[in-house]
C-alpha cells in the first residue's frame, strides 16, 4: 500500500515544475517520515479515495477528513500572508491551507510569469505535505487583477453602480477572473457588497450603491462572473462576498466602527445582498471588522452561524478579515487565546491570521484539546474548506494554468474597461449644452491635479494597498485621451492649476478630485475639493469660456460652493486605466447614461443622506443623471 502512497505523492509532488518521478529531498524526507507518522497501509489505500475523481466530492471530503490529524485540520484553517511566511517548508510541515497577497503584495519583478512561479513554488510545498492537500491562494482582485502591474484596471464599484448594468458587471468580473487565474490565483476577495450609508467612509467607492437592491443585483452578477459556469473551469476563481455584515453602516462612516440599528434595518440594508450572493453560489464570505450594536461581528455567532450558515443556508467557507479576530477584544495589536476561541466558535472557518500563524495553530490546537473549541466545529470548518478545494479542481490541477497570460492587459480587455468607464459617467450639469465638444475645437485648456495621473484614476487597491498618484501602471490618462481624440489642428494647453494660460481657448476642462486611499485611510470628515483644484476652477472661471469639471473621486464630495463657476459637471468616480472612456463621452461618440447610485449631499452636515430619506435637500438626488 505504501507504494500507492508514494506513487500518488510523487505524481502530485512532481507538481508544477519538476519532472514526474523526480523526488526532491523534501519528498524523500517525507517518505522517511512516513514510518514515524504511522501512515498505515490501509490508510494509504483509503488515501487513494480522496484522490479519485470518480468519487463524489462529499465522499472525497469525508475520506480525507478521516485521515487528517487535528494539527493538519487546523493547518487547513490557517491563511498566511505571503510576506509573513517564515520558511516555505512551513507550508509543508504545518499543512497551511491558504496563502494570500494582501493589498500591494506582489512578487518582484511584478510580472505575470513571476506571479505564476511564486504560486507554483508555494503549491509544491503544499503538495509535499503528508496528505498532499493543495493551498488555495487569494488576492484582492477587486477592480481587475489590481496587484499586478499591466493588468486591466476597471472602474471601482461606485462607477459600476452608476452604470447600473448587471451584465456589464458580470463581464468585468469574468475578465478579472481570466487575468487573475492566468497567474495562478484561485480566489479573489471580491465582490464587496457593502451598502455604504455615509460618504465619509473611506470604503464608499468599494460599494456599488447606498441602495441594497442595486447592490444585490450587481453583487450577484459579480459572483457569477468570477466563478463562471463551474468552479473547476480553468478561468474560474472563487468569489468572496464581503464584508459580512454592516460594514457600510457604521456611525459617522468610521471604518471598522459600530453599526447601530435595529435588526430589521440591519437585515434589510446590510444582509439582503448576501441572500443574492448565496443564490449566485458564492463560495466564500468574509466577515466584517465592524461591530453591530457593540458586538464585534467576528465574534457574533448569531450572525455567522445562526443567520448566515443556518437561516440563509450558506454552505461555503467563512473567512475572517486581516487580523480580524485580533480585534474581538478591542485590541488589534495581538491575537489572544480568547480572540481565537470566540472567533472560531462564532463560525469562522478560515482565519486570515495573517502573520503569527505558528502562534495561531498552537493556540487553537490547545483550545480543542482543552475542549473549549469542539472537534465538531473544527470538522465543520475543514469540510467547508476541503469542499471548496475539491470543487475548484485543485487536487487535479494544482498548478498555475498560464495559457491566458497573453490576455492580461490586452486591447480586447481594455476595450471592455473603456466601455465600463463610458457607462459609469454621470452628467450632473451641462449649462447651454457645452457638451458634447467638437473634435475640431481650435484651442482647449486642460487643468486639474487629476488630468494626467493614472494612479489617481485608479484609486486605492491598485499596485499598492493605498494606491498612489503618478504613472503607476500601463493605461491612458485623461489628458492623453484628449490629445489623441482631437484633430491635429487642435491646440491642447495643460496647466495643472489653470494659471498663465493664453487667451483664445474655447473651453477649459478641469479634472479634479481625490488622491488615492483605501480603508480607514480614506475616512474624511469634510469631503472638500483640494486647494489646487479649487484654484484651477477659480482661475479659469470668468474668462468668458465654459468650464467643464470632471471629478475623479471615490464618492460624492461637497462641490456646492464651486457650482456657480462650473458650466458642466461630470462625476467620473475612479475609472481605472482606460481614460478614453471619458473622452468618448465628452467628444460625443457616446452620450452619458450613468445615474447616481449614491445621493449627492449639498453639505457635510446633511450626511448621512440617502434615497431611503427621499434624498431631501440633496444637491443631486439618488438616480439623477443627465444625457445629451
Ligand atoms: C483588508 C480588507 C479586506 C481585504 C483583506 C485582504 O483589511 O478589509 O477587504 O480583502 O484585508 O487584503
Amino acid at each position: 500500500m505504501l507504494l500507492i502512497v508514494s506513487i500518488c505523492m510523487v505524481l502530485s509532488f512532481s507538481g508544477c515544475k519538476a519532472e514526474v518521478g523526480v523526488k526532491s529531498e523534501l519528498q524523500q524526507s517525507k517518505e522517511d517520515r512516513q514510518g514515524e507518522e504511522g501512515i498505515e497501509g490501509e490508510a494509504g489505500e483509503e488515501k487513494a479515495i480522496y484522490m479519485d475523481t470518480s468519487v463524489p466530492v462529499g465522499k472525497r471530503v469525508e475520506n480525507l477528513l478521516s485521515l487528517m490529524t487535528l494539527e493538519e485540520k487546523i493547518g487547513q484553517m490557517t491563511q498566511v500572508a505571503r510576506d509573513f511566511i517564515i520558511s516555505d517548508e512551513h507550508i509543508t510541515s504545518y499543512g497551511i491551507g491558504s496563502i494570500l497577497s494582501g493589498g500591494g503584495s506582489a512578487p518582484q519583478p511584478n510580472t505575470p510569469e513571476n506571479w505564476a512561479d511564486m504560486y507554483d513554488n508555494y503549491q509544491q510545498f503544499a503538495l509535499s505535505s503528508r496528505l498532499g492537500i493543495p493551498i488555495i491562494y487569494g488576492t484582492d482582485a477587486v477592480h481587475g487583477h489590481n496587484n499586478l502591474s499591466g493588468a486591466t484596471i476597471f472602474p471601482h464599484n461606485i462607477g459600476l453602480g452608476a452604470a447600473g448594468d448587471a451584465e456589464l458587471v458580470k463581464r468585468v468580473a469574468r475578465i478579472t477572473a481570466i487575468e487573475a487565474s492566468a497567474t495562478g490565483m484561485d480566489w479573489t476577495f471580491s465582490p464587496c457588497i457593502a451598502v455604504p450609508q455615509d460618504e465619509r467612509w473611506g470604503r464608499t467607492y468599494e460599494g456599488f450603491s447606498e441602495n441594497s437592491e442595486l447592490v444585490t443585483a450587481l453583487g450577484k452578477a459579480a459572483v457569477e462572473g468570477y466563478q463562471g459556469n463551474s468552479l473547476s473551469d480553468d478561468t474560474s476563481i472563487l468569489a468572496c462576498a464581503k464584508h459580512f455584515a454592516g460594514d457600510g453602516g457604521t456611525t459617522g462612516g468610521i471604518d471598522r466602527g459600530n453599526t447601530e440599528c435595529s435588526e430589521e434595518d440591519f437585515r434589510n440594508v446590510h444582509i439582503t445582498p448576501y441572500i443574492g450572493a448565496i443564490e449566485a453560489g458564492v463560495g466564500s464570505i468574509m466577515v466584517s471588522f465592524n461591530s453591530w450594536n457593540g458586538v464585534p461581528v467576528h465574534a457574533n455567532s448569531y450572525l455567522i452561524t445562526d443567520v448566515l450558515k443556518g437561516e440563509l443556508g450558506f454552505d461555503g467557507l467563512v473567512v475572517s478579515d486581516w487580523s480580524g479576530i485580533n480585534g474581538i477584544d478591542g485590541f488589534y495589536e495581538n491575537m489572544t487565546e480568547q480572540d481565537i476561541m470566540e472567533g472560531i466558535n462564532a463560525g469562522i472557518d478560515m482565519v486570515m491570521v495573517p502573520d503569527n500563524y505558528v502562534d495561531f495553530i498552537v493556540t487553537l490546537t490547545g483550545l480543542v484539546k482543552d475542549g473549549r473549541v469542539s472537534m465538531e466545529r473544527i470538522d465543520d470548518a475543514v469540510r467547508r474548506i476541503l469542499t471548496i478545494k475539491f470543487n475548484l479542481g485543485l487536487f487535479e490541477n494544482p498548478c498555475a494554468d498560464r495559457s491566458n497570460v497573453g490576455l492580461i492587459g490586452s486591447k480586447e480587455h481594455r476595450e471592455i474597461a473603456r466601455e465600463a468607464v463610458r457607462k459609469s459617467l454621470v452628467l450632473l450639469k451641462n449649462e447651454n449644452q457645452v457638451l458634447p465638444l467638437s473634435k475640431n475645437i481650435k484651442r482647449i485648456v486642460v487643468a486639474g491635479t487629476k488630468a494626467d495621473d493614472i494612479g489617481s484614476q485608479c484609486g486605492g487597491w491598485t499596485i499598492t494597498w493605498q494606491g498612489e498618484v503618478g504613472d503607476i501602471t500601463e493605461g491612458t490618462t485623461i489628458l492623453e485621451a484628449i490629445e489623441s481624440i482631437v484633430s491635429e489642428e487642435t491646440e491642447v494647453i495643460y496647466s495643472k492649476d489653470g494659471s498663465d494660460v493664453p487667451e483664445g481657448a474655447e473651453v477649459a476642462i478641469v479634472v479634479a478630485g481625490e488622491t488615492p486611499y483605501a480603508e480607514y485611510m480614506g475616512d474624511d470628515s469634510d469631503l472638500l475639493l483640494g486647494e489646487v483644484d479649487a484654484n484651477a476652477i477659480n482661475n479659469l472661471a470668468g474668462r468668458g469660456i465654459p468650464v467643464v469639471v470632471i471629478l475623479i473621486t471615490g464618492r460624492p464630495i461637497i462641490i456646492t460652493d464651486h457650482l456657480d463657476k462650473i458650466d458642466t459637471l461630470i462625476a467620473a468616480w475612479l475609472p481605472g486605466t482606460e481614460g478614453q472612456g471619458i473622452t468618448d463621452v465628452i467628444f460625443g461618440d457616446y452620450a452619458p447614461a450613468g445615474k447616481l447610485s449614491y445621493t449627492w449631499p449639498a453639505s457635510i452636515d446633511q450626511i448621512p443622506i440617502n434615497d431611503v430619506d427621499g434624498s431631501k435637500g440633496a444637491l443631486f438626488p439618488y438616480g439623477y443623471g443627465l444625457t445629451y
